[in-house]
């Protein structure tokens, strides 16, 4: 077999995570820059110029009547070719946001230096740990007032369970920002927000060891402030061990300010220094190593079509191993056939691409024309393994289905089915009700508005949604040892089964769950669904 070892090696592929409006998109922006993606013309405009190129590229996708948002960002730097997998936030924060983290090698969370942690990176955060990725953190609006740097590091360590090892320590915040230390070098690196927009400002290095100029740079007080701060950092700070960096069990922490450019070149090359290359992946056949295998892929997202005129839909693959040539013939295990991928595609930041070739650590998008699932292996048709299934997530708003007509239940039945095979939502049936009684799961609220849309235009079917007050999930594991009926739980449990006929249980209230554990010794239950 030839060896790809040099390309798939310098591939990096992350996913970047972070509450809405903590700077996500200024991020990838900049990183784009950096890797000559997005060319700059002045220096002011930077930013909208930047976002100008992104959007664009979204009505093009819009026209198409495809998806709307930039999934994925293929970008070269210094040597490395990088993947960026975007998590949407907002509302359309839904469970392929989750499923994305699992076609990732790597996070970055990116933290708002005045807000700390947040919500949504709560949520994507438990999705890294279960995978146990390493995470990168960028704590970004350094030029705004921040929290104490002591307080952000413990909040992290606190709410994510984490430990944290600054790579760099900021001077001061807001109006009062001077720059960064880097602990490495030990020496300080100064902040000048003058050339917002183009590429990082010209640093003035100065070590701190040279007490007379570190003051002459910055000042008494921030240089006294910095001083002591080092002080306590060096004595009490988790010592950095890129092992453990690797294992997610320590997440490296840079300090800047993405708007004004500040910051994020240096972190984008501690990144690249410490992240993973594509790393193996389990199947029934064992670990794939992505150097050693042949081509494989697994089926990681399907993006549906929301206009009714164009019912196409599009297959995300994380290629895992090997090359993929779009003249060869690939195997769909799951499908049972050999055949041509079709119109395989790269997406890149403003252009889609006909692809010609990618190695593991890209993300393909392939034509479906109804025949993927996520979670499907793609391979050479020399193999025939099975990745790992993809997990279901834990649904955190519930609603009951009911169907307008009773006459059309059939559509109803087949579009509520189909739409859960893609995975925009998780239905369920109380137990022993069959579809009679569907209750149907989500991740964020408006895939509520998804579904009812999707059903009326679709399938011709209008349904009511009536909420249910259920916010916690759990599957029962090991069901085959279980009798649901003699189950005993508490008064707001309600007892269902999933799609696959999976027992799970569903709560109101949080500590119910621990209620439920107590009275039924030997019982597990888990937040997350078997793929
Ligand atoms: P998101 O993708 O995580 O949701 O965040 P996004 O990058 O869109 O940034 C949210 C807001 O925060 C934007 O302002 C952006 O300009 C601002 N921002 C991002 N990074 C920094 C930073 O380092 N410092 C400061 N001071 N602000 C930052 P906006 O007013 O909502 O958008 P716009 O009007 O600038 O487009």
């Amino acid at each position: 077999m030839p060896d790809y070892s040099k390309e798939i090696n310098r591939r990096r592929t992350f996913a970047i995570i972070s509450h809405p409006d903590a700077g996500k998109t200024t991020l990838t922006e900049k990183f784009l820059l950096y890797g000559g993606a997005i060319n700059l013309a002045g220096s002011v405009k930077g930013k909208a110029t930047a976002r100008h190129a992104v959007s664009d590229w979204m009505e093009i996708e819009k026209e198409r009547g495809i998806s709307v948002t930039s999934s994925v960002l293929q970008f070269e730097y210094d040597g490395f070719c990088i993947n960026i997998l975007d998590t949407p936030g907002h509302q359309d924060f839904s469970e392929d946001t989750y499923r994305t983290l699992m076609a990732a090698d790597s996070a970055v969370m990116v933290i708002d230096g005045s807000k700390g942690v947040e919500a949504q990176t709560r949520k994507l955060f438990k999705v890294c740990v279960m995978r146990k990725i390493p995470i990168f953190t960028f704590i970004n609006k350094m030029d705004r007032d921040a929290m104490d740097t002591f307080d952000l590091l413990d909040d992290i360590e606190k709410e994510l369970g984490i430990a944290t090892c600054p790579i760099n320590w900021p001077i001061g915040s807001g109006k009062g920002f001077k720059g960064v230390y880097d602990r490495e070098s030990a020496s300080i690196i100064c902040y000048s927000d003058t050339e917002k927009g183009t590429k990082e400002g010209k640093s003035v290095t100065v070590p701190v060891s040279d007490e007379a100029l570190l003051r002459e740079t910055i000042g008494d007080e921030a240089a006294d402030k910095l001083l002591e701060e080092i002080e306590l950092l060096d004595g009490a700070g988790a010592d950095f061990d890129l092992e453990t960096v690797r294992a997610g069990e320590l997440t490296p922490v840079c300090f800047g300010s993405a708007l004004t450019n500040f910051g994020v070149e240096i972190f984008l090359q501690h990144f690249l220094n410490m992240a993973t290359t594509p790393l193996p992946r389990k199947s029934d056949a064992g670990v794939i190593d992505p150097v050693k295998e042949g081509f494989s892929a697994f089926v990681f997202k399907i993006q549906a079509n929301m206009n009714k005129a164009h019912r196409d839909r599009v297959a995300f693959m994380r290629i895992c191993s090997g090359r993929y040539d779009a003249n060869d013939e690939v195997r769909h295990v799951q499908g049972g056939r050999v055949m041509r991928l079709s119109q395989p595609q790269q997406i890149m930041a403003d252009e889609r691409k006909i692809l010609e070739e990618a190695y593991a650590g890209d993300i393909i998008g392939v034509f479906d024309p109804g025949i993927f699932s996520i979670g499907d292996t793609v391979c050479a048709p020399s193999l025939n393994f099975r990745y790992e299934g993809i997990p279901t997530f834990a649904p955190e708003h519930f609603a009951r289905v009911r169907q307008m007509d009773t006459m059309k239940r059939k559509q109803f039945v087949k579009g509520i089915e189909q739409i859960a095979q893609e995975g925009a939502i998780q239905i369920f049936q109380e137990l022993h009700s069959g579809m009679e009684e569907i209750i149907v799961g989500v991740v964020g609220v408006l895939q509520f508005d998804v579904l009812k849309y999707r059903l009326e235009n679709e399938y011709n079917v209008e349904i009511r949604l009536e909420n249910l007050p259920y916010e916690h999930i759990r599957w029962v594991e090991h069901p085959e040892t279980v009798d649901m009926e003699k189950l005993s739980g508490t008064s707001d449990m309600k007892k269902v089964v999933d799609m696959k006929g999976n027992p799970l249980l569903l709560f109101i209230n949080p500590w119910s769950v621990g209620m439920t554990l107590e009275r039924n010794p030997g019982l597990e239950l888990s937040e997350f669904g078997r793929g």
